[in-house]
């Protein structure tokens, strides 16, 4: 049993999931510049490029089949997609419906989409965070699995803010994963319950 991570840059959401021992059967980039993927070639991970740029995917359909097809060799349980900066075909969230994740620096649905925390901090909110969910084919909206919220101070700015977030995506995300993987998340009406766990959402400072 084991997951696939999807990412374009930094990756390190994907360090925090490797870093909590999880089951990561593969890496896959679709781009070879993403920092992510030389840590983990560095931790013996198996890793994947689909570049996005190549002619051989100029259709959209034409990409996502060939991550599917990346995906499926390793036949993982679920997909997790860690700053992975394509927007997905419908028949490719279809594909993995129920089983593919997604970390956003939000508390959604506030701020679904680019650019979160100075949309946060223009908006003037006091509290911020973000949200691990279900992916489905409308952007950042499918089932909420955890949440953490983090303050906002008077003397934020875009890069403090989403640093302090960012810890807090390295918490939650790696909690997510593991509940996943025992089979404790259900989907019921658009919402997800997690078998005995009284609370799905965390507090950081
Ligand atoms: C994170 O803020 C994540 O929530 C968003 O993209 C960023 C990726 O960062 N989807 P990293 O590559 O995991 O460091």
């Amino acid at each position: 049993m084991s997951i696939v991570i999807l990412i374009s840059g930094r990756g390190s959401n994907m360090r925090a999931l490797l870093e909590a021992g999880l089951p990561v059967a593969a890496v896959i980039a679709d781009r070879a510049e993403a920092p992510g993927l030389r840590y983990a070639r560095e931790q013996g991970v198996a890793t994947e490029l689909i570049d996005y740029r190549d002619s051989a995917y100029a259709v959209r359909s034409a990409f996502d089949a060939a991550l599917a097809g990346a995906i499926d060799r390793y036949a993982p349980k679920a997909v997790a997609l860690a700053g992975f900066m394509r927007l997905l075909t419908p028949g490719f969230v279809e594909r993995y419906a129920g089983c593919l994740l997604n970390i956003h620096p939000s508390l959604l649905p506030a701020f679904p989409g680019l650019r979160t925390h100075a949309r946060a901090l223009a908006a003037g909110v006091k509290v911020h965070g973000c949200t691990v969910h279900f992916v489905t084919a409308a952007l950042d909206s499918g089932p909420i699995v955890i949440q953490a919220a983090v303050p906002v101070h008077a003397s934020d700015d875009e890069h403090s803010l989403a640093a302090r977030v960012l810890q807090a995506e390295h918490r939650i995300y790696p909690l997510a994963v593991r509940w996943f993987l025992a089979g404790r998340l259900e989907i019921a009406d658009g919402t997800v319950k997690v078998a005995g766990e009284a609370q799905q959402w965390a507090f950081a400072a």
